[in-house]
């Protein structure tokens, strides 16, 4: 790989273009902001960078809360428009048909239509330069009941999450394995075609029946990725 080398600049992706709301459930606003981030685990603390010029950074700056919401790609246009557009001149809930929800730990209102929200309290608050990072503890964490399963495990791989890298909004691509599945043993090779005459050891699919249909979409699953924790060896902690 021949490279050439530029000056310093923010070249990071893919990055959530997240919708950051704030204000109050009379007067709600919300923007997008990629430069947002996790930065904590325990306690769970993110960020995002704010220009001061934005009428949301005197909201926030205001109340110390705003609540980060995740962006779909069914949520792609006002994720746009709501980063070209500012609550000075609109509502931006109105305009984008984006409903404003109560928070359950702070004033601002969350919007509906996104699979998860993350209720944030400002602790410090560091200009920096052209945007000003919040630092925030995440007091509270709001999920679609239609991504969890029985067992109430997340699936946050069926909310349709957005991304966006040098400009551009992406949908997620292909799944190509979970956490520490570079470390985990190889699965076991896969039964021998059964010798002409005897039964296959396992019952074939129903005709038409989607029978593990995930198994098929995954690549390379004899040396490749394998789902679950479970088998991951030691020294596969997940980061943070
Ligand atoms: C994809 C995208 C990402 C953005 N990221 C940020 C950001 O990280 N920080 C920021 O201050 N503005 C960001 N903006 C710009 C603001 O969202 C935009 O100026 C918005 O109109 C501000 O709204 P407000 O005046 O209602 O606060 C982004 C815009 C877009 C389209």
């Amino acid at each position: 790989m021949s490279k050439i080398t530029w000056k310093g600049s923010v070249l990071l992706g893919p990055i959530p273009p997240v919708l950051v709301s704030c204000g109050t459930p009379e007067k709600p606003n919300v923007f997008t902001v990629a430069w947002a981030g996790i930065i904590n685990t325990h306690p769970p603390r993110v960020s995002i960078s704010v220009r001061p010029s934005r009428h949301s950074y005197g909201l926030i700056q205001q109340s110390g809360e705003f609540v980060i919401n995740l962006p779909t790609t069914a949520l792609a246009r006002a994720v746009d428009w709501c980063g070209v557009k500012s609550g000075r001149d609109v509502d931006k809930f109105a305009a984008m048909g984006l409903t404003a929800l109560p928070a359950s730990a702070v004033g601002c209102p969350l919007v509906g239509e996104s699979p998860v929200n993350l209720e944030c309290r400002v602790f410090q608050q560091i200009p920096l330069g052209t945007h000003d990072l919040f630092l925030a503890d995440v007091a509270a964490v709001n999920v679609d009941e239609a991504l969890l399963d029985e067992a109430g495990k997340l699936h946050l791989e069926k909310a349709g999450l957005l991304a966006y890298a040098h400009g551009q909004y992406y949908s997620l691509g292909q799944a190509l394995g979970t956490f520490g599945w570079s470390v985990r043993k190889k699965a076991p090779e896969p039964a021998k075609a059964p010798k002409p005459g005897k039964p296959p050891r396992r019952p074939a699919p129903p005709a038409g029946g989607k029978a593990h249909p995930e198994k098929k979409a995954r690549p390379g699953r004899k040396a490749g990725p394998v789902t679950g924790h479970k088998t991951a060896r030691k020294g596969a902690k997940r980061p943070g």
